[in-house]
């Protein structure tokens, strides 16, 4: 991505956050994550989080509350605003518990500004869909850095829509991309179709999957 891309790429976030057309934004963190959280081992404490295109931080936060370090990262500066506006209400409603801790950054998620950390979990809602294809690989590399062995990657994806291929934003994956973009680093645990929020259902949806993969 050039540095013009990525500028324009941050000014079209910006502008959504903006102008408020955030339907993604419900309110309420994905069943399927929240799933995956009731099921899983209590982390250790402190072990690190990432939430990759984290938006107005609502499930950094999430994180943040099972009691890992949550670090979300995003390229608009204003889903981060709206995401420390979130953090500090948080932090005063004392919803946030001692052990848990998060932090925002902003960058661009192909260039992540982590090494390895030895992250137990990086979370994608929305975010990789939307990457450029020749982003991709690097991106992924970036996460495989950031986890540890056993970590695991949870992606919410829209599918490739012939229609909208081409369009400069959710292009979307095609089948077996997520498989392909981790090759023998990651191995996929499961893969679930999305169902619709009851805020998107009424507008035109696209096909969408949940992808759990785990890194070796
Ligand atoms: C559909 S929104 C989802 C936000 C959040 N995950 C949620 O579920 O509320 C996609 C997010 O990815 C961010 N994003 C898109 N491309 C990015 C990039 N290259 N680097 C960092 N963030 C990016 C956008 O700014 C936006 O906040």
């Amino acid at each position: 991505m050039t540095a013009e891309m990525g500028t324009d790429l941050r000014a079209h976030w910006d502008e959504r956050y903006r102008s408020g057309q955030t339907p993604w934004d419900t309110g309420i963190t994905p069943p399927e994550v929240q799933r995956f959280w009731t099921d899983a081992e209590l982390p250790r404490p402190g072990a690190y989080a990432l939430d990759i295109g984290c938006g107005s931080g609502l499930n950094t936060l999430f994180l943040a509350r099972q009691g890992l370090c949550a670090i979300g990262v995003d390229l608009s500066g204003r889903a981060l605003m709206l995401a420390h506006r979130r953090l500090r209400a948080s932090v005063s409603d004392d919803s946030l518990p001692q052990t848990g801790k998060a932090v925002f950054v902003q960058a661009d998620v192909s260039r992540l500004p982590v090494g390895p950390i030895g992250a137990v979990y990086a979370l994608d809602i929305g975010c990789l869909h939307s990457l450029p294809d020749a982003r991709r690989p690097l991106y992924a590399r970036g996460i495989w850095r950031a986890l540890c062995p056993g970590g695991y990657y949870h992606v919410y994806a829209f599918d490739r829509d012939k229609i909208s291929a081409g369009s400069s934003n959710a292009r979307g994956m095609d089948d077996g991309e997520v498989a392909a973009l981790f090759g023998d680093a990651l191995q996929i645990v499961t893969e679930e179709r999305g169902i619709p929020s009851e805020r998107s259902r009424s507008s035109s949806v696209r096909q969408s999957r949940w992808y759990l993969l785990q890194k070796r």
